[in-house]
């Protein structure tokens, strides 16, 4: 043990005995279910906490808790719960990753990511000179791949599930006939996307009248979906009665996805990413995501520098992480893609010697410049609305999913007959590699687009252990930036003493090594830091991203207690008993 762990163990007693002394006299005094905005503790519980993007959906899955089902079920009600609550992102028609370590230690994670369709092509996206048609891969019926979500909830439930699946899915049921009251948060995004469902959808939809604040939607199309799922199983998707209605509808839009399509969807159970740091061992998302592969880059990139020395968001902490984030994400770019595709060199990527070599042309004196890069070419493209949520329940099972249809609302399409919107993951694919797309991006070859294959992902969810015991469960939405939201809130709290909600509450920057520029939240840095910045030669950027990420975290207290941080750039909301 050196003497900067030694000396951080005993600073990260200290405070964590003062969160423990101060949440004991709060908890007494505030209701367990909510989360306050400028609260910096967050939610205290004793066994159990599901932290999501929505209070209903967090409560749906807590409930599941109470009656004695575990964070597997609990799991599967939350991602109904969210397709129901918050259509923004959470989803039946989309796709995820779930991260899981158990009561006894054992890993493991679930892809259920959207696939193509067996009839795109790898230019299913340019026109006749080759050129990217603009929004066929966002907007619209093209931009859909085929739903990995009901799968992804019914095999962890088959895997792991311990209550019936009624007691899972009738609350959700029941949620979508009651209806959810709109947020400001939720009036103002329908509101702002309306244009965009009026171009992508035939008629109208239900979203298509003005929603304001307090008022209720029901969702009566989704709750008889359900209601057939229920019935029939996962095959009422995939193969039975809702799938045909699916199919009809995506192809009289003029859509390719098929029934065999659907048949053929699974998700499939994956070997996690893992990497120590420190004392920690980082459980993360394998391929087709890049999340666990970039955060193990960045996290051996910056291990042996003395963050806690430099200080929080201080310039040589912020020039290390930028630094250790450019070279990941332009490995990111040139190697990472559905490794049932593609190889992805996984053991060598992750592997601490290389980052260090990576890392040793780092100078505090002047950035590296993007360009000097080796793959200085490529970059992938992402969109940035997806949700995540976090549970640990009273066994000590953990579980970490992040799921999304891709843009806000997905393709914007809406299938009224069942009730959800339809992803717009296609445009995860590189349309064309090696050449900017409209967004000035440049794809790569790696994960250019093939029928059956998963479009690649920055989803993190990601499980730490310290000490060998279960320590912190967290991720985010964010696209590109999830990555290094994730890592920001896991070095907060481990090397700068921030509890949960704290850490989740510290402004957020971002570097993806192209565009060469530090994106950062506006009015969160120093100003100082920020002149120093530039000085040494650093191009900022805080105009283009007002959030960045909204991360849901779990992390275990010394005296056993659980702490919820849930983050209040959304509606966001921790649950716990
Ligand atoms: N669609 C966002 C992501 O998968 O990273």
């Amino acid at each position: 043990m050196n003497v900067r762990s030694t000396k951080q163990k005993k600073h990260q007693m200290k405070k964590i005995i003062l969160l423990v002394l101060v949440s004991i006299l709060l908890v007494n005094c505030k209701t367990k279910t909510e989360n306050k905005p400028t609260q910096e503790i967050g939610l205290i519980a004793d066994k159990a906490i599901v932290v999501s993007a929505r209070v209903e959906a967090s409560k749906i899955g807590v409930d599941i808790l109470k009656q004695g089902g575990n964070a597997f079920d609990a799991m599967a009600a939350t991602q109904l719960a969210l397709a129901v609550a918050y259509p923004y992102a959470g989803n039946i028609g989309g796709g995820g990753f779930m991260v899981y370590r158990n009561k006894d230690g054992e890993i493991g994670t679930l892809d259920f990511r959207e696939k193509a369709p067996l009839a795109s092509t790898r230019d299913m996206y340019l026109d006749e000179n080759g050129d990217i048609i603009e929004g066929k891969s966002t907007l619209g019926i093209m931009a859909v791949g085929v739903p990995g979500s009901v799968a992804g909830v019914f095999e962890t439930h088959k895997k792991f599930g311990s209550l019936p699946i009624e007691a899972i899915i009738k609350p959700v049921i029941e949620l979508a006939r009651k209806g959810v009251v709109v947020t400001k948060k939720q009036a103002k995004s329908i509101k702002k996307y309306q244009p965009k469902f009026a171009e992508a959808n035939k008629d109208s939809i239900l979203f298509s009248k003005e929603w304001k604040e307090n008022d209720t939607i029901k969702y009566p199309a989704l709750a008889n979906t359900l209601e057939r799922v229920l019935e029939n199983g996962v095959d009422e998707f995939y193969k039975g009665e809702t799938a045909q209605r699916l199919v009809d509808f995506i192809q009289q839009n003029g859509g390719i996805i098929t029934m065999e399509d659907l048949a053929k969807y699974e998700a499939k159970w994956r070997k996690p990413i893992t990497f120590e740091y420190d004392d920690l061992k980082v459980i993360s998302m394998s391929p087709p995501s890049s999340g666990g592969i970039a955060l193990a880059q960045i996290m051996n990139g910056i291990e042996d520098f003395d963050l806690r020395k430099f200080g929080h968001n201080s310039t040589k902490t912020i020039q290390i992480i930028t630094e250790a984030e450019r070279r990941a994400y332009a490995d990111r770019s040139h190697f990472l893609g559905d490794s049932d595709f593609v190889n992805v060199p996984i053991d060598s990527l992750i592997e601490k010697e290389y980052t260090k070599r990576r890392m040793a042309n780092f100078s505090f004196d002047k950035p590296t410049k993007s360009s000097d890069l080796a793959h200085g070419n490529i970059e992938l493209i992402e969109s940035d609305e997806t949700t995540h949520y976090s549970i640990i329940d009273a066994f000590g099972n953990a579980v970490s999913v992040t799921t999304t249809i891709n843009g806000a609302f997905g393709s914007k399409v809406y299938c009224e007959d069942l009730g959800f919107f339809l992803n717009n993951e296609m445009d995860d694919f590189s349309s064309k590699p090696g050449t900017p797309n409209v967004y000035g991006l440049i794809g790569a070859k790696a994960n250019e687009i093939a029928p059956q294959k998963r479009m690649l992902s920055s989803m993190t969810p990601t499980i730490v252990e310290k000490g060998g015991n279960l320590w912190m469960v967290v991720g985010t939405p964010g696209g590109s930036t999830i990555i290094t939201s994730v890592l920001q809130t896991i070095l907060n709290v481990y090397e700068f003493d921030f509890g949960m909600q704290e850490a989740i509450n510290q402004p957020r920057f971002h570097h993806q090594w192209l565009p060469d520029d530090i994106k950062m939240e506006p009015n969160g840095f120093d100003e100082q830091v920020k002149a120093e910045l530039q000085k040494i030669g650093y191009t900022l950027d805080e105009s283009t991203s007002p959030i960045i990420g909204k991360v849901e975290g779990i992390l275990v207290l010394p005296n056993g207690q659980l702490e919820g941080g849930a983050d209040h750039r959304g509606d966001d909301t921790a649950v716990g008993y």
